[in-house]
């Protein structure tokens, strides 16, 4: 069924569990994030990019609906997310499409200007009733970015800005800066879990970890069980076994032509990576 991102999240957090969202670029990865939680018996969240959107030339109400009737006829518990939207025009179009909450991300902009823009979206996605996200620090590796590195002090969340920017923004999670990035292949990041452990203090709000799919199993699960992160957030991973898979395929397979021979493999391999990483979850 469809549920909301705010419902799974508050149902994690007090249980001192996380949820996992994964970014949906086709209609197959709903298809296999579908079929991966309904293997681990697991509720997770479909989230859907601006960039995303962006490669379907702007065409969010197809790829909404699709993920939305995806979620509709599961049997696990399935959230319809928009993520890493900078586009306040985007932000406006969430509601109508059927998305419970939205990432807003203002982490381009100086301190100042984020939580001013980020406080007008939460203004307006409440008085919907919309669960909005919001991102302090920079995690870094989006498209269209140089990669960060991740490890430079710099680019860390501050509990006490983080905390003074929860309560002037009235954001309901938080996505901060804690050792991971963006868009790696290999799982070699390393969390800061003692910065995690302060932030869960001074924070009110749900934790959210971007860049999940660059981070080791044992990290994610001390993440989760012991340092207090609640959404965890996959994309890469989900490409990485997709091609892989395709690529294999592909290679023993030099002259058919029907994409789903091919497509087929990506999308179980997608699946597969989604019940391991919801086994994660506690
Ligand atoms: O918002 C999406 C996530 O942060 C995904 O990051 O592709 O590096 O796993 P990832
Ligand atoms: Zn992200």
């Amino acid at each position: 069924p469809l549920v909301s991102t705010g419902e799974l999240v508050s149902a994690a957090q007090a249980r001192g569990h996380g949820v996992a969202a994964f970014n949906v670029i086709t209609l197959e990865h709903a298809e296999a994030i579908a079929t991966g939680a309904e293997r681990a018996g697991a509720p997770a969240i479909l989230q859907v990019s601006e960039n995303a959107v962006k490669f379907h030339g702007g065409r969010l109400t197809a790829i909404a609906a699709a993920a939305a009737a995806v979620a509709r006829t599961s049997s696990a518990p399935l959230a319809l997310h928009l993520d890493h939207v900078e586009s306040v025009d985007l932000l406006h179009r969430a509601h109508d499409e059927g998305f419970g909450s939205v990432m807003f991300d203002a982490s381009k902009l100086a301190y100042e200007d984020n939580v001013r823009a980020t406080a007008e979206a939460v203004a307006w996605g409440h008085e919907r009733g919309i669960w909005i996200e919001a991102e302090l620090g920079k995690v870094g590796g989006k498209e269209g970015e140089a990669p960060l590195d991740a490890h430079a002090p710099g680019v860390r969340t501050d509990p006490a800005e983080a905390a003074a920017y929860v309560a002037a923004t009235g954001v309901d999670a938080l996505a901060v800066a804690v050792g991971s990035s963006h868009a790696m292949t290999e799982r070699t990041a390393a969390l800061d879990h003692e910065l995690i452990g302060r932030l869960r203090d001074a924070v009110p709000v749900p934790l959210v970890l971007h860049g999940s799919s660059g981070v080791p199993d044992d990290e994610i699960r001390r993440a989760v069980a012991s340092s207090g992160m609640v959404k965890i957030n996959v994309g890469t991973a989900l490409n990485t076994a997709f091609t892989g898979a395709v690529r294999a395929h592909l290679a023993e397979n030099t002259t058919g032509v029907d994409p789903r021979k091919y497509i087929a493999p990506g999308r179980e391999a997608m699946a597969a990576t989604v019940a391991g990483f919801l086994a994660l979850m506690g």
